[in-house]
């Protein structure tokens, strides 16, 4: 049941440290080595491609990023409905990967089998082992997030996003990229996260009193780049799905070309930035949106914000932690807004109007 909670999307977001530790102690062993099945050997692999909706889908193009940047493998991402039809050319050499939380997503489970028979192996990462997308893949990574039972996914994001980390870092470590070394450090910094967690999730009052605010506004804008422009598109899903306000993620670069016409004195500006190498660009973003009197909320770190948080409407403020894997951390501000609007809103945030928990048909 709810355990005390209100609602069981409050009771999934505060589960997370807990989840996304016992995913790490499944598959890293305390030595600082990964545990993983032995199907999971990326020598002569040469491209992944991940395919999945939605949330899902966004935890993908997170981890496009990682596969690129830790591991140098090209990775190709798409959502389902799409691919699907798209019928693209695959490398037999390949993989393809299909995430789900609940494994039954229809446009998921046809994209799995056009991919099969044409990669290497069609692995799955998915909440629920005896579902149908895991019994037809090669492989299927358990996220063990625990059962979800609110529509708007939370826990299972995290849980995805940190099972892709841990395939990413093999993938780099199998390709050389990465020695034990390296691994081991990277590792840490995984589990540091739970910790980290519970800190974000200590900022629910102050967000739920940004919140009161955003619930009067009719446009929201999420900005982020690189591995936090896929968090800027789940802070926006997650925000539209159950408080019903029209939000939209964008790569920070992208405001010039088109979003920056909607800023003014109404919209508020959700920005996204952790102090990576990417911060200044995105900071100038940020600026450009200021003078044009939009509102901004800036989510960085202490550092972050006592750099750029000054003409910024509100700042939140984010432990520090290694930038590469900051959108797992990031991801729980952006649940707790959406969560806070829609109970501003009076809205049914377990049960938003015209969604289903798992889309078995297409
Ligand atoms: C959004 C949400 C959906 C799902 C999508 C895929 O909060 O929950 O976008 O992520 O329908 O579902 P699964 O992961 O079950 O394939």
């Amino acid at each position: 049941e709810k355990a005390g909670y209100k609602h069981f999307m409050a009771k999934e977001i505060a589960e997370q440290p807990v989840v996304i530790a016992d995913a790490l102690k499944h598959y890293t062993t305390a030595e600082g080595t990964l545990r993983l099945p032995e199907g999971v050997d990326f020598t002569g692999v040469d491209r992944i491609t991940m395919v999945a909706c939605g949330t899902a889908s966004y935890a993908c193009h997170v981890a496009k990023y990682w596969f690129e940047q830790i591991a140098g493998l090209p990775a190709e991402i798409d959502v389902a409905s799409e691919f699907r039809y798209r019928e693209p050319p695959l490398s037999p050499a390949s993989w393809a990967l299909f995430v789900s939380q609940s494994g039954e997503t229809a446009d998921t489970l046809a994209a799995l089998r056009y991919a099969n028979g044409k990669v290497a192996r069609v692995v799955s990462v998915v909440n629920v082992p005896t579902s149908s997308i895991a019994r037809e893949s090669d492989l299927a990574l358990p996220i063990l997030a625990g059962v979800e039972i609110g529509v708007a996914s939370t826990k299972a994001f995290t849980c995805q996003l940190t099972v892709l980390a841990l395939l990413a870092l093999k993938a780099a470590h199998d390709r050389g990229r990465i020695d034990d070394v390296a691994l081991a450090a990277h590792l840490d910094a995984l589990r540091n996260l739970p910790g980290l967690m519970n800190h974000a999730l200590s900022l629910s009052t102050p967000i739920a009193a940004i919140a009161d605010d955003l619930a009067k506004a009719q446009d929201i804008l999420f900005l982020g780049r690189g591995a936090m422009y896929p968090l800027a598109l789940e802070g926006a899903l997650k925000l539209k799905e159950i408080s019903y306000i029209h939000a939209e993620g964008y790569a920070s670069g992208e405001l010039k070309h088109g979003p920056i016409a909607l800023i003014d004195a109404a919209v508020p500006v959700i920005v996204m930035a952790p102090r990576d190498g990417l911060f200044d660009k995105t900071v100038s973003n940020m600026q450009e949106v200021m003078a044009r009197h939009g509102k901004v909320l800036l989510i960085s770190d202490a550092h972050g914000v006592a750099e750029a948080g000054a003409g910024a409407w509100k700042t939140l403020t984010l432990p520090d932690m290694p930038p590469v894997f900051a959108p797992i951390l990031y991801a729980i501000p952006a649940q707790l807004l959406a969560y806070h609007t829609a109970i501003a809103k009076g809205t049914d945030v377990d049960q938003p109007r015209n969604l289903a928990k798992s889309v078995t048909v297409e």
